[in-house]
């Protein structure tokens, strides 16, 4: 790929976007574009397993209307992995099937569109395209990735786009010495939702009630048995969202799988 090419990435006046693999010709392109966009440095190990598509999944974005050389070259990116949904941190935020241990997610690693090309809706489109291959897998439940909590045009894209921000994790990255919180986004896909979908939260409400009631009414029928338990604890809580999460530190060397 010629150097002048890479640093010439300007739009062209009409583009004319197309979606493809990301190719082994892509690698050069690939890791100049991240460079540029992300403050994480990734090892070329990850490259590698992007181009060649060793576990990853990946779609590339081109301008057709580019100049010859450049018409094929890498505009916008999007890589992502398929996780086992019980290995992942996200496994009570589905609705888990114990008869289905084989249940997936796809975790979106990065995102980026160069700056020339902004705002055309490229983004847009390649999560569409992971999402369409989510949604694609019979096993898949949800699409998900973390994001940088100053990262106000990939939060606003991500809302958009019905994604729901289901935890702020605080000090999840650490860059550059700064500890930075994230936001971690879900698709759900083919009924994988969460477990406390608002349905749920009513019939849970109503189991609540419907407790309380038998307590009460316990406590009135016991009244003056002196052996009587004194007092009937009630602990539910199934369905208490778990507010810990484990951290991740990143250095800027060395990152190769957390999307900023
Ligand atoms: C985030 C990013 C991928 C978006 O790419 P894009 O191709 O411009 O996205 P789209 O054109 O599909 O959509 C952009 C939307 O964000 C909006 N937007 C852009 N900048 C914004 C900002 N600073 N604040 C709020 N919204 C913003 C646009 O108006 C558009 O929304 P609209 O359709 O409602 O008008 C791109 O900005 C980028 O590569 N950023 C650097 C890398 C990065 O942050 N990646 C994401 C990591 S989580």
């Amino acid at each position: 790929m010629p150097c002048y090419s890479m640093m010439n990435l300007s739009a062209s006046r009409h583009p004319t976007i197309s979606y493809r693999p990301i190719q082994p010709a892509d690698l050069e392109v690939l890791v100049k574009i991240h460079g540029d966009l992300f403050p994480i440095r990734y090892e070329i190990e990850f490259f590698h397993n992007v181009v060649h598509g060793r576990d990853i999944v990946s779609w590339g974005a081109v301008d057709r209307n580019r100049p010859n050389g450049e018409s094929d070259e890498l505009i916008g990116f999007v890589t992502a992995r398929i996780v086992m949904a019980k290995e992942s941190e996200i496994e009570d935020m589905l609705r888990f099937d114990k008869s289905r241990s084989d249940q997936t997610l796809v975790y979106i690693l990065t995102l980026g569109v160069v700056e020339s090309y902004r705002n055309f809706g490229i983004a847009t489109s390649l999560i569409r395209e992971v999402i369409k291959y989510a949604s694609n897998m019979p096993n898949c439940r949800a699409v998900y990735l973390h994001v940088i909590s100053y990262n106000n045009s990939a939060i606003h894209l991500y809302q958009k786009m019905s994604f729901l921000c289901i935890r702020r994790l605080h000090a999840f990255y650490f860059i550059n010495g700064q500890h930075y919180d994230a936001y971690l986004f879900i698709y759900y896909v083919n009924g994988g939702r969460s477990p406390c979908s608002p349905l749920e939260l009513v019939t849970l409400l109503v189991t609540y009630m419907r407790r309380g009631l038998k307590l009460v009414s316990a406590r009135v029928w016991k009244k003056g048995e002196k052996n009587g338990p004194k007092r009937v604890k009630y602990r539910d809580k199934s369905c208490l969202l778990p507010m810990t999460q484990g951290k991740r530190s990143i250095t800027i060397e060395g990152a190769d799988s957390d999307h900023v």
